[in-house]
């Protein structure tokens, strides 16, 4: 690993990478997202996934999901377009009536659930789209019957899990993981060929040669469910507008972690702040720090 080099994401990378709009810029300059989560035990994942998005630049924004989640995820965020999926009991069977092509990047697993039928559904026809994926939550548990189809795929993979996610697909435990993550991402980048975000309180994100940085900003506040599910809308928006995939990975986890910290030093505290209070602090982040 000696020609691989790790490193902080400074507050300097951040505003080099953060895209800035030209006076004539229209909505497709800046990227046609496509979210696919949600199931009817878990609406409020995609619901976040999808504002975080939008609250961090997407351009369009398409969510696919099941019927009753998106009627009641959508007045909620009226900005975004939506698309019901093919469905079985509540969860996502199918995505063959959607044209993936027209996307520019696809954000896969957000409250998915578990059901083999819903991987089935959505994996083949995923493995054939050309662009950036973003996998998280039940998605990683899904990745795992795919990862050797995955490994063939051309374009940019991005992997987000946490220590129990990376760990499952690896077949390691949680502590051997933590003993040396960034060997165990390296490994593990190298080996999908996969952007890695290996999510903590100092999460790691390591790109498919092994290059690493480290986000310092972020606090226990985060620790909460839902808060990963901000971040995956968050890299589905950055990674569409950055030059880099990896820098728009790292722009990405940057504005999270600080978003959070500006809430809690100043209206929130670790205790009382929410997911949905982190995708309201993106603004201020972004000014800010940009
Ligand atoms: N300090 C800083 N950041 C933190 C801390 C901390 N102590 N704890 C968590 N975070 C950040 C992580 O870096 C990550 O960005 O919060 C986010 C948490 O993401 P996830 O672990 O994916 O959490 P989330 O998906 O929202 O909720 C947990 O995951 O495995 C499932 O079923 C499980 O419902 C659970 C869900
Ligand atoms: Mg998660």
């Amino acid at each position: 690993q000696a020609h691989t080099k790790k490193r902080l994401w400074t507050t300097a990378d951040f505003q080099e990478a953060f895209p800035k709009r030209g006076v004539n810029s229209h909505k497709g300059d800046h990227g046609k997202g496509l979210i696919i989560g949600g199931s009817e035990p878990m609406p409020g994942s995609v619901l976040m996934t999808t504002k975080a998005a939008l609250r961090t630049g997407a351009g369009l924004l398409t969510t696919a999901s099941v019927k009753n989640v998106i009627s009641m995820i959508a007045g909620n965020n009226p900005e975004a377009m939506y698309i019901g999926a093919s469905e079985t009991d509540g969860c996502i069977t199918g995505i063959d009536n959607i044209d993936l092509s027209g996307f520019d990047a696809i954000a896969v697993g957000v409250g998915l659930g578990r059901k083999e039928e819903t991987a089935k559904g959505i994996f083949p026809a995923l493995l054939k789209y050309k662009g950036p994926i973003v996998i998280d939550a039940d998605g990683l548990f899904h990745l795992r019957a795919y990862a050797a189809d995955f490994k063939l795929r051309q374009a940019p993979l991005i992997l987000t899990p946490h220590p129990g996610e990376l760990a499952a697909l690896m077949d390691i435990s949680v502590s051997d993981l933590l003993m040396e993550p960034f060997r165990h991402s390296s490994d593990f980048a190298k080996r999908l060929n996969c952007y890695l975000v290996l999510k903590g309180k100092h999460t790691i994100i390591t790109d498919p040669d092994g290059n690493q940085t480290v986000e310092s900003s972020g606090n226990p506040g985060l620790a909460k469910g839902g808060s990963g599910d901000v971040l995956t809308g968050m890299i589905l928006a950055t990674v569409m507008q950055s030059k880099s995939i990896f820098a728009g990975i790292n722009n990405a986890c940057f504005l999270h972690g600080k978003s959070a910290d500006l809430l809690v030093q100043e209206e929130h505290s670790e205790q009382d702040l929410l997911a949905g209070d982190v995708i309201q602090g993106i603004p201020k982040a972004i000014r800010t720090f940009s």
